[in-house]
């Protein structure tokens, strides 16, 4: 068990590359799953969640190598249909081999997601789709079970536009009978990502990234596709962040800054200034930060993974601000703990004001999830004298070299065992 000890002042400046989209390679790793070959993945990012898919695929029976950025996924030629409770209870994320499991193979066992620290997480959705598409669904003892002989296309509308419903059913459309239109679809760029990726390898789909999918449905899908992963966002957002927090300049590369319109629009109200290029942002603070209002909302609109983050910056603007969680349940938990730095937040529900302070003080405060660990890190680079942050294992799921990227923008931050 680590923590980071960040010494408060810093001005960053400098250079930092996003690297490839946690939450797109993912998904990409689990369609490599349905390939009658050999699958390449570029632009992966070095992180622990990678680390459990790999670990997720390999007790499937596929054989993984990961080296230098790229992945190199071959069949299982016995698969075991399965994703076992340890493994989904590390990462949700492993769910999404559900669909392609039951797509391929006709049947799959995968352990219910339990809840985490941001919300109940469920996966009420995915279940509803594919029974929708003639799977079996039965839940007993903690596992879905899913069976299907044939599933077939069908019209299906998700209540609420999520992102991995939609991947898992884009995926499990892909080798159905027939056509599937899938509705009020998520529109996030890593849905459009995975929507190449599938189409490499033979599937056809149209309207990744609108809220209408349609996807025909095809025999098989082929093995020898190479693909590169996009730019992580939500990672790329976190260091602009950091560096309007400590009032410095950062530039991030490695994305198409039209993935983060709205952040930019909301950065640009706070008083920001961001000078754009074709896979590169500059951002910097000419004259102080100000309160503004924001609502997280699913693609484009602002997203609830820089939400904490923002928190982070909102917590030193002049003013106050307002902050709306629309899609998870209980995400506000770094508030009391970026309270303890000396941040003024209130929260009621789903709503928090934050009244902009002067400073935050340096004080020893706790990672509740990867996003709200992220901005103690963000706090603590402000924070007068010393912050120690614990349970960082939350930030290495989804930030690949964190200290060592934010040291070479000039923050003092070092990696401390606690044992
Ligand atoms: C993905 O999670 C991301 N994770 C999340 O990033 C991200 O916050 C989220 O999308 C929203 O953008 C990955 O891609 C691995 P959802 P996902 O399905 O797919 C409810 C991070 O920090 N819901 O859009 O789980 C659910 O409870 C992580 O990188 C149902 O009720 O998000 C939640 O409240 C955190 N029933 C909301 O929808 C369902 O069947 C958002 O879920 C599915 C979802």
């Amino acid at each position: 068990m680590d923590k980071y000890v960040i010494e408060g002042g810093a001005r960053l400046s400098g250079t930092v590359r996003a690297g490839g989209a946690k939450n797109s390679v993912l998904k990409l790793m689990a369609a490599a799953i349905m390939a009658e070959g050999d699958s390449r993945i570029h632009n992966v990012p070095d992180i622990a969640d990678v680390r459990t898919m790999m670990e997720v695929l390999r007790y499937i029976g596929l054989s993984v190598d990961f080296s230098g950025g790229t992945l190199d996924i071959s069949p299982a030629e016995n698969p075991r249909l399965e994703a076992p409770y340890n493994l989904v209870q590390k990462m949700r994320a492993s769910v999404e081999v559900l669909g392609p499991l039951v797509s391929r193979y006709g049947r799959a066992r995968v352990a219910m997601p339990g809840g985490c620290n941001i919300g109940a997480r469920q996966i009420d959705m995915h279940l509803k789709g594919l029974g929708q598409m003639g799977a079996r669904i039965a839940v007993s003892h903690g596992y879905v079970e899913s069976e299907a002989n044939t599933l077939y296309g069908t019209r299906i509308y998700l209540d609420f536009a999520s992102m991995g419903a939609t991947e898992n059913l884009m995926m499990a459309a892909v080798l159905a009978k027939g056509t599937t239109v899938i509705e009020n679809a998520a529109k996030e760029p890593e849905v459009s990502d995975l929507a190449e990726f599938l189409s490499k390898m033979g599937a056809t789909i149209s309207g990744a990234g609108t809220s209408i999918i349609t996807i025909k449905g095809v025999d098989s899908l082929k093995g020898g596709v190479e693909h590169t992963a996009v730019g992580d966002r939500i990672e790329a957002g976190t260091y602009l962040l950091a560096g309007a927090v400590a009032r410095g300049q950062v530039t991030v590369t490695g994305l198409d800054p039209a993935f983060l319109e709205i952040v930019v629009e909301k950065l640009r109200e706070a008083g920001c200034r961001l000078d754009l290029g074709p896979d590169s942002m500059t951002i910097s603070v000419p004259d102080g930060v100000r309160g503004v209002e924001i609502s997280t909302l699913p693609y484009p609109g602002f997203p609830t993974d820089l939400q904490p983050q923002t928190l982070t910056l909102l917590a030193t603007a002049e003013g106050t601000s307002f902050v709306t969680e629309n899609i998870f349940d209980n995400r506000f938990m770094v508030v009391d703990e970026l309270n303890r730095l000396g941040a003024d937040i209130k929260t009621k529900d789903h709503h928090a004001i934050i009244r902009g302070v002067p400073s935050l003080s340096g004080a020893p405060v706790t990672s509740t999830d990867l996003r709200a660990g992220a901005a103690l890190v963000l706090a603590g680079l402000v924070a007068g004298g010393s912050t120690e942050v614990y349970d960082i294992q939350h930030i290495d799921r989804g930030y690949e070299r964190f200290e060592e990227k934010l040291s070479s923008l000039g923050a003092k931050i070092k990696r401390v065992s606690v044992d």
